[in-house]
């Protein structure tokens, strides 16, 4: 626990309940409200196994809790079994050792296709939900409803019909004292966390600048006889429905940075983008570069970029502007109005964040204590990164209010492998691309 300033990390996060990582009123509870079984075992299932459902596993089952992997869920075998093979191999342990004592998922808790959640939330504690982003709501909102721990993966929806399940079951989540934990893990980061604490340090926040640029993802080829449905479950970062855009997958740590150190979320956007590289029908329907200004309630404005194309400038940073100084986080440092430095935290103090969120979700867990509650958090934040794209496929000048109650909703109607999902190709196989000056929201 950090005491720096004189501040407990539980007082200092107290101060900030706004936001994420929040401490709740801490509230202890018996140990049957957290616990499925007689003993102290806290079992843990995992929905969506691939690159960060493999990695959250393991950062849960290598915390000091008394933790046991019990259920796997994915819609697609394959990834299930990469999944189990790299959670069980050798030398995933700290001391080199495996992890496999504390991972009892035989062949029958280990489930697949749209309906896996069904079957794996009911059989554990605690569930890491780490599909992509466009499931999210049902999921969480299925955990809430069963009384589970959740830890969840940014971004927390995709549309801002998502968003709304995702709000209300989060207060549903906050009744029942679950412990929701979002992975914006630059809460759980000891630099933030300290550049936070000292914020006032720069006065009155005027404007922010984050970035998010570097080459792009994975891409996934369309393979013979796939059905439209199992193509852009495969290469879904390329589907809205799915992904959200990067300016949502991806800029959203850093859009979520900013509107942590304001306080608040913009009431406004406008802006522009497009795609200027990644133009063949694999990449589906997403831009390849944003351009956003956000204004919050007090005037301030955030300029918000991201990008991926190859080639170009790298750079995933924020910068917050104040009336005496500024904040430069990726040098974890603060400046007067003159340069001068006058705070740097000491990056030999760098923390795992991904571990630090697990560590602290599972050690609340563990001594009945109603802690953390981000989902609020996480479905605002994620909702900004929604509110710069519907302003960059607009081309509009776009307002919270009537972006997050406007129903939109990108989902197909019904989940199966036969289904269509609302954005089909054409003839040649080609997306439909937003249009600014044509398209009206999206
Ligand atoms: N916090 C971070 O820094 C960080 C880093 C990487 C990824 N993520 C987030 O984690 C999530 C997953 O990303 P990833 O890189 O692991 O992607 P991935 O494609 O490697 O894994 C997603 C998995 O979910 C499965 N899946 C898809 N739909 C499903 C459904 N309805 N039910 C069950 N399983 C389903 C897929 O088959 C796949 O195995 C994304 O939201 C991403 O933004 C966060």
């Amino acid at each position: 626990m950090n005491t720096t300033d004189g501040n407990t990390r539980r007082e200092f996060v107290k101060q900030s309940s706004l936001l994420a990582g929040g401490l709740i009123a801490a509230p202890f509870l018996t140990k049957a409200n957290y616990f499925s079984g007689s003993d102290d075992v806290i079992k843990v299932a995992i929905l969506g196994c691939g690159g960060r459902g493999t990695g959250a596993a393991m950062q849960a089952l290598l915390t000091k809790q008394n933790v046991k992997l019990v259920a796997m869920g994915d819609a697609f075998r394959d990834r299930l079994d990469d999944c189990y093979k790299a959670i069980t191999a050798d030398d995933v342990a700290d001391n080199g050792g495996n992890l496999r004592s504390r991972i009892d998922v035989p062949e029958e808790r280990k489930f697949t296709g749209f309906d896996a959640y069904l079957k794996v939330i009911p059989l554990a504690d605690v569930i890491i939900l780490s599909t992509p982003p466009g499931f999210r709501p049902i999921h969480f909102e299925e955990c809430v409803k069963q009384g589970k721990h959740v830890f969840m993966e940014k971004p927390v929806a995709t549309d801002p019909a998502g968003i709304q399940r995702v709000l209300a079951a989060a207060e549903v989540a906050k009744q029942k004292k679950l412990n929701v934990v979002v992975g914006l893990q630059r809460h759980y980061q000891n630099s933030y966390k300290e550049l936070y604490k000292r914020k006032d340090k720069i006065g009155e926040i005027t404007s922010a600048q984050a970035w998010w640029h570097n080459d792009g993802v994975w891409m996934k080829k369309r393979q013979y006889n796939q059905t439209e449905m199992e193509y852009q479950m495969r290469n879904w970062y390329y589907f809205v429905w799915l992904c959200g855009d990067h300016i949502l997958e991806q800029h959203i740590h850093n859009i979520d940075v900013i509107n942590w150190f304001k306080g608040g979320y913009p009431v406004k956007a406008q802006g522009m983008g497009g795609r200027q590289v990644r133009k063949g029908k694999e990449y589906g329907e997403i831009f390849d570069h944003h351009y956003v200004e956000f204004e919050y309630a007090d005037g301030s404005m955030f300029n918000s970029q991201c990008r991926h194309i190859p080639g170009t400038l790298s750079k995933v940073d924020e910068l917050l502007v104040g009336t005496k100084g500024k904040i430069y986080c990726g040098d974890a440092n603060i400046r007067d109005n003159s340069g001068k430095i006058i705070y740097q935290f000491d990056k030999k103090s760098e923390n795992n964040p991904y571990q630090t969120e697990h560590d602290e979700l599972f050690a609340a867990i563990a001594k009945g204590e109603y802690k953390f509650a981000d989902a609020e958090n996480g479905a605002k934040s994620s909702m900004t990164s929604i509110l710069g794209r519907m302003a960059t496929y607009s081309g509009q000048l776009i307002e919270w209010d009537k972006a997050i109650n406007s129903g939109l909703d990108l989902h197909p109607k019904t989940y199966d492998w036969n289904a269509m999902p609302q954005s089909v190709p054409d003839a040649d196989g080609y997306y439909p691309i937003a249009i600014p000056g044509k398209t009206l929201y999206v």
